[in-house]
């Protein structure tokens, strides 16, 4: 049987230890939360009309002209000019790998106009089924020679998930057009502008301690030119700065030429979804290096300047005051109150001295003004997937134990042996006095983001065994979470993700629902669960950890049973007194194989069961392949 000390503390779990990982991959964002559903809407993509198809049934009576207005910010619109518009003029969107759209739910449609002759006086909308029949339709008038904004609603008579929009001008003359958008209007919380509410609601339902943002290499780009500038994407969503997105480009044979960022979700709305789930939100900064698994360019290090203001003014965004210039954009956007920004991230996933000599002076400008700001520097990767490996690791570490930033983010994408085998990776680790971010990691089931990944349960199960020992070793680990969070079906570059969904539905994976058991029990205080005086990482086939939960007054055992057989485990209890019934939740399946779909969303997830404690002795039979979170009453 194990042992289990009730009363002893290890470590106090942290309120951020489990959270999530924000990245706009997969279609994560534009495509998937952001729940815009127009593709390219200001015309501002590399082709202008990449996503549109132009309409014109008499051939050139109708010619498109993007025009650029001199304005970075608002780079493009599009001048249409119908000479001869037939039986019709117009423009189709595609959507993000086509539209979903809602029988019975009104969707919102708005679109920036002008007419520069007078003579087109109306817009016809259409929303389409795969098929191309109209399903909705409605119009916009009162177009006249000033820019306005002109709003109708469309409601569907069937739902589609492939559905299609197009807009007719009515008229023969010039009209000029831009930001043409359309969303379904039940967002997270009805907010416009918003968000997909059921992905919304599969993050909440994580309850995560925290939130980083918004990578992940799209924080470095491609290049410098391409990385995330959070001022880009701040201030009225007309205003932000479309950006080519780092995924965009073939990898591995899996090509997304139409992948931008419009940025609908900016840092703005990434603090305000950290503030609705409750999460610590946790920016990270590019520190003036591009990704060096793609071009690595640096900033020379004497024009670094515009680095260290991004993140001042970052943390005046997020903290100051509504009488500074960042603090007022903030109010302006409608949140006057602080974001109490703790943490920022300075470098994503970046190596070498390069790196050092970058963080440095972003870290001491930041100390200087700000000190008690947590800094989260980067080790990268564990080593498996960097050029030099072990290496550019340990010379990282060398410079992190001089400099001591408060927290160091790690990497692992292994195979699911990896991670069974190192349950006890932070057992012996060097305490440095720098605190652990666990900060992207997977089960890959057959190489680092093959597209033949699968995220079955041999890949979760392993994962909750890794967990045992993140959990084990809350000392030092005080954040993890997984990495990619979000894939579109029909549009993702990286494969496993820990939420799959496509225009209308969505599901969690088996490893989502095993981050959720860790995430809904973590207990306030790590104790001791040992068999022969040793920490159970393995030793025949089951992994556990053990915690207090001093506000609920519980005793929680996660336990994983890796045997293809079931096993009876008990539990000695020192220093409490347990309560009569054991609650628990069980995630198991006898094939390794298996993993959840579209059609069964809950084939490998949490069963809830109770059992009555004989004789004041806890034990519980675990299932082949199995993890169990047992919750007891303790006094
Ligand atoms: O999670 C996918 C990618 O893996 C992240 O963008 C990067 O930080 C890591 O290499």
């Amino acid at each position: 049987s194990f042992q289990v000390n009730y009363d002893e503390t290890i470590a106090k779990i942290e309120p951020t230890m489990y959270g999530i990982f924000f990245e706009d991959i997969n279609f994560a964002i534009d495509g998937g939360l952001y729940a815009e559903l127009v593709k390219n809407r200001s015309f501002e993509f590399d082709k202008p009309l990449r996503g549109w198809t132009e309409l014109k049934d008499k051939g050139l009576g109708v010619r498109f002209f993007p025009i650029n207005t001199n304005n970075p910010r608002n780079a493009r619109f599009m001048r249409v000019q119908i000479d001869e518009p037939g039986s019709g003029a117009g423009l189709a969107n595609e959507g993000f790998r086509g539209m979903g759209l809602k029988e019975g739910l009104p969707h919102d449609f708005s679109i920036q106009v002008r007419d520069i002759d007078g003579n087109v006086s109306a817009i016809r909308i259409e929303l389409l089924d795969s098929n191309g029949q109209v399903i909705a339709n409605s119009r916009v008038e009162g177009i006249n020679n000033e820019w306005q904004t002109l709003t109708t609603s469309l409601t569907p008579s069937k739902t589609e998930a492939k559905g299609t929009m197009n807009i007719w001008f009515e008229g023969v003359g010039t009209v000029d057009i831009d930001m043409v958008s359309l969303f379904p209007s039940d967002t997270w919380k009805g907010r416009k502008n918003g968000l997909r509410a059921d992905l919304v609601q599969l993050l909440a339902d994580l309850d995560p301690g925290f939130l980083r943002f918004p990578g992940g290499c799209i924080v470095e780009g491609f290049d410098l030119s391409q990385r995330y500038q959070w001022k880009n994407t701040v201030g009225d969503v007309d205003e932000r700065v479309v950006t080519i997105n780092r995924w965009n480009f073939e990898f591995d044979h899996r090509p997304a030429p139409d992948y931008y960022q419009s940025f609908g979700v900016g840092f703005y709305e990434y603090f305000l979804l950290a503030e609705d789930l409750g999460a610590e939100p946790m920016p990270i900064l590019n520190c003036g290096m591009a990704c060096q698994f793609n071009t690595g360019e640096l900033v020379p290090l004497d024009q670094l300047d515009p680095y260290v203001e991004d993140a001042l003014d970052l943390i005046e965004f997020a903290n100051g005051s509504t009488d500074t210039k960042w603090g007022k954009l903030r109010a302006e956007m409608g949140h006057p109150e602080p974001f109490n920004l703790k943490m920022l991230g300075v470098g994503n996933e970046q190596w070498g001295p390069q790196y050092v000599e970058r963080y440095v002076p972003i870290v001491d400008a930041i100390k200087a003004q700000y000190p008690d700001i947590q800094i989260i520097a980067a080790t990268g990767s564990d080593g498996s997937i960097f050029p030099n490996g072990e290496e550019e690791i340990e010379y990282l570490w060398k410079e992190w134990k001089r400099l001591k930033p408060e927290i160091v983010d790690e990497h692992f994408y292994r195979n699911p042996d990896w991670f069974m085998e190192n349950a006890d990776w932070y057992d012996s680790y060097e305490r440095t006095g720098s605190k652990l971010f666990v900060g992207e990691w997977a089960a890959q089931s057959v190489g680092v983001a093959s597209p033949d990944n699968k995220n079955n349960w041999e890949t979760a199960l392993s994962e909750a065994a890794f967990l045992t020992g993140l959990e084990r070793n809350a000392d030092l680990v005080t954040m993890t979470s997984y990495a990619p969070l979000f894939a579109h079906a029909d549009g993702w570059q990286w494969t496993p993700d820990l939420i799959w969904f496509n225009n209308l539905d969505s599901y969690g994976t088996a490893n989502y629902y095993v981050q959720k058991l860790y995430s809904n029990n973590p207990g306030t205080h790590v104790i001791p669960l040992e068999k022969d005086n040793k920490p159970v990482t393995g030793q025949d086939g089951l992994y556990a950890s053990a915690t207090r939960d001093e506000n609920a007054g519980e005793l929680i055992i996660k336990i994983v049973n890796t045997n293809n057989a079931s096993v009876n485990a008990s539990f000695d209890v020192l220093g409490a007194e347990m309560g009569a019934t054991v609650s628990a939740q069980v995630m198991s399946s006898k094939d390794m194989e298996a993993y959840n779909t579209f059609e069964e969303g809950d084939k490998i997830s949490p069963r809830s069961e109770s059992q009555k404690v004989e004789g004041g002795k806890l034990s519980y039979d675990l299932e082949p392949y199995s993890l169990t979170v047992l919750r007891i009453e303790a006094k």
